[in-house]
């Protein structure tokens, strides 16, 4: 039986993860911005707690009422997050500032008030909900993978950090999954049209509204690949999340690999000689 802190357990990923973790007995705290969440409890133990994530100043207090409401908190994650489309060129700064104090600075923020409490327990595992946008991105959110980039970044270094105190740290990023994400009380447009991003921007936006609703990831069966890696006795660093995950990080990983060979004299003609 484990303990968990999630943020974002209102709906999507994180409401299934809530549920998965609750329906098999554990205890988690989960944190909503209104409401009570659509959750059973039963045979776990739920705790809720109100967060928003833009609130900088309440989230260390709301961190550690959930480590002395549950006692010690086996696994925290990082999940409460959104989505903005547009070009790079017409973001503005507040679209910016807000995207990244949600998809990156407050989970930064969770994760420093949660480590003093991980150190004294000698162990937990930080799960960080990223996106394959964060490895693999497309054109047309930008932003949001910068943001994803950057919380997959900490989690790579933050995984070496933490590992000798015993703290496990796992990067998850989804492809596309059948939740809110895509629906407009999720997902951010850029306010500015950029017209000469038709061919780039504008068609991938068109991709998104045609796959809201008919994403191929079940959020239950993403739920189930989370309670097996926090399960793991060796977790893995970095999990994607369905087969179109799979085939971006593929194809990616395959284009730098080739990209890298073929300019390889030349990244090699730089040392000293
Ligand atoms: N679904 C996908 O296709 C997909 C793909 C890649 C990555 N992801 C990532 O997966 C995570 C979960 O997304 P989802 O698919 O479950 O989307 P969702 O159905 O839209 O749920 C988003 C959750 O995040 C919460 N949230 C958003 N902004 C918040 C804020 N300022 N403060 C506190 N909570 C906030 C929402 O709470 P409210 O109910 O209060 O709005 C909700 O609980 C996100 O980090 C997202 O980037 C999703």
């Amino acid at each position: 039986m484990k303990t968990w802190f999630i943020t974002g357990v209102s709906r999507g990923l994180g409401l299934a993860l809530a549920q998965a973790a609750l329906a098999r007995g554990d205890t988690v705290v989960g944190t909503v911005r209104a409401g009570a969440p659509d959750l059973v409890a039963g045979p776990g133990v739920l705790h809720v707690l109100t967060l928003d994530m833009t609130d900088a100043q309440s989230l260390p207090s709301v961190v550690d009422q959930a480590f002395a409401l549950a006692g010690t908190i086996d696994v925290v994650v990082n999940n409460a997050g959104y989505g903005l489309l547009g070009a790079i060129e017409t973001a503005t700064d507040d679209e910016v500032a807000r995207l990244f104090e949600v998809d990156f600075f407050a989970p930064f923020r969770l994760i420093r008030t949660a480590l003093p409490h991980l150190r004294t327990q000698g162990r937990g595992h930080i799960v960080n909900v990223t996106s394959i946008a964060g490895r693999a991105p497309g054109a047309g959110s930008g932003l949001y993978a910068a943001a994803k980039f950057a919380l997959e970044g900490l989690s790579a270094s933050l995984a070496q950090e933490v590992a000798p105190i015993g703290v496990h740290v796992t990067a998850v990023a989804p492809g596309a999954f059948r939740t809110d994400f895509l629906s407009s009380h999720s997902i951010r447009k850029s306010e500015a049209a950029a017209g000469d991003y038709d061919a780039s921007v504008g068609k991938a936006a068109q991709a998104f509204d045609g796959m809201a609703g008919r994403q191929l990831g079940d959020p239950a069966r993403a739920a189930e690949a989370i309670l097996a890696i926090v399960d793991a006795k060796a977790p893995p660093r970095q999990l994607l999340l369905g087969s179109d995950a799979l085939r971006r990080a593929r194809e990616k990983l395959d284009a730098q690999i080739a990209e890298m060979d073929a300019w390889e004299a030349a990244t090699l003609a730089t040392d000293h000689a």
